[in-house]
């Protein structure tokens, strides 16, 4: 089987590769990636004598880069995104040019070259905002689409097209809509790694607000295996809940459960403005385990650990990403001094 792998070279995807290329050893994959700032080649460099695999460089809003690639898949893991919540507050334009008009491209080649399935990673965040209070409210599939921010927006946009294409057309279609991923290769910008990556290098922890906004989370490997069931025993047409815990973690318990792993205290803690339009996620992952037998397999300990492990030994993955990424905070954060002044 050959699979065509859209954003590839980012965080999950390139776990998925990995993976892909040690449990599915008959397959072929290409890589299209148009190496966005979030794009490392290091993350697969131990791939690139694989006869199975090979890197295609292009963007997935470009027409005939898309259709030339497209030609002899037989499925598409469409991971392709800008998906960064804060970098959408600074320039939504982009999340609208990859995430919609990106997606409705790829859906369009994989018509018109007949695949046998597409399958769309998409987010919980879709959904909006869980009630914090309400300890039973969950996100779950059949539950209304009410995004906040940019990103979210341009996310849900693309499930309605990606939905539109198997309702209209008769694609086959999946659509995943997962929690917060976690592990290795994830780019220090994000919540997770940007901790770890403060600890190692002596600066404290920003959390936004008081840290009690909650998130699920999940292990990107157990992300990868979903994927893997959803292609082999899931129905077309359909979507599927991913996540990790039982019940949502707040930021403050998931900032004491790394800074415990990490030898060190709460006085690690910086409390910094509130992200606006701040939501909280939890995810109900029942009908991917009940129907398609999928659990997730590790607990946030485990994968806490495993991924404190993984940036301790691999300080050259990340360090220009850091750099980039706390550039890029600094100017937001003038970015809405300036704006909260001018109110
Ligand atoms: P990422 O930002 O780490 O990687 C995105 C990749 O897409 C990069 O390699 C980038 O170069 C590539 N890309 C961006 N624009 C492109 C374009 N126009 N053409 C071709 N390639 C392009 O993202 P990630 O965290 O790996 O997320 C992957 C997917 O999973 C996204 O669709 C995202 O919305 C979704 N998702 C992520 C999370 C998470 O916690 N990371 C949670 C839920 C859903
Ligand atoms: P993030 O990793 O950006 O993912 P998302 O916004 O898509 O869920 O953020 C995860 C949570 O952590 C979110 O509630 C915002 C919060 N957060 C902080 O408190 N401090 C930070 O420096 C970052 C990047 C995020």
């Amino acid at each position: 089987m050959q699979l065509l792998v859209t954003g590839g070279m980012g965080f999950i995807g390139s776990n998925f590769i990995h993976y892909w290329l040690k449990n599915h050893p008959a397959d072929t994959i290409i890589n299209f990636d148009n190496l966005t700032y979030a794009a490392n080649p290091a993350s697969l460099q131990d791939c690139s004598h694989n006869p199975r695999y090979h890197f295609v460089k292009g963007d997935i809003v470009d027409e005939v880069a898309v259709d030339q690639v497209m030609s002899g898949t037989d499925v598409v893991v469409h991971f392709a995104a800008e998906s960064h919540v804060d970098r959408s507050i600074d320039n939504p334009t982009l999340f609208v040019r990859t995430n919609v008009l990106g997606t409705y491209v790829l859906l369009s080649a994989a018509l018109k070259h007949s695949v046998k399935r597409f399958h769309h990673i998409s987010t919980d965040e879709v959904f909006g905002s869980v009630n914090r209070l309400d300890p039973q409210d969950f996100f779950r599939e059949n539950r209304p689409y009410n995004p906040t921010s940019p990103y979210a927006a341009s996310k849900a946009s693309s499930d309605h097209f990606v939905r539109s294409f198997f309702k209209t057309f008769g694609l086959p279609v999946t659509i995943s809509n997962c929690s917060n991923n976690y592990g290795p290769f994830q780019n220090p910008e994000k919540f997770i790694p940007r901790m770890i990556t403060n600890v190692l290098n002596n600066q404290k922890i920003p959390v936004y607000g008081q840290g009690d906004n909650i998130r699920d989370w999940l292990y990107v490997e157990d992300h990868c295996s979903a994927i893997d069931t959803i292609l082999n025993k899931g129905k077309v047409g359909e979507t599927y809940c991913i996540g990790g815990l039982k019940d949502g973690s707040t930021n403050l318990n998931l900032v004491k459960t790394v800074l415990q792993v990490m030898g060190k205290n709460i006085d690690q803690i910086n409390y910094v403005p509130d992200r606006p339009g701040h939501d909280d996620y939890r995810v109900d992952w029942t009908k991917i385990n009940q129907q398609l037998g999928w659990t997730p397999k590790h607990t946030l300990e485990e994968g806490i650990k495993a991924t404190i492990q993984w940036y301790q030994q691999n300080s050259d993955w990340w360090t220009n990403s850091k750099k980039e990424a706390e550039l890029f905070y600094q100017k937001l954060n003038n970015y809405q001094h300036t704006s909260y002044e001018k109110k």
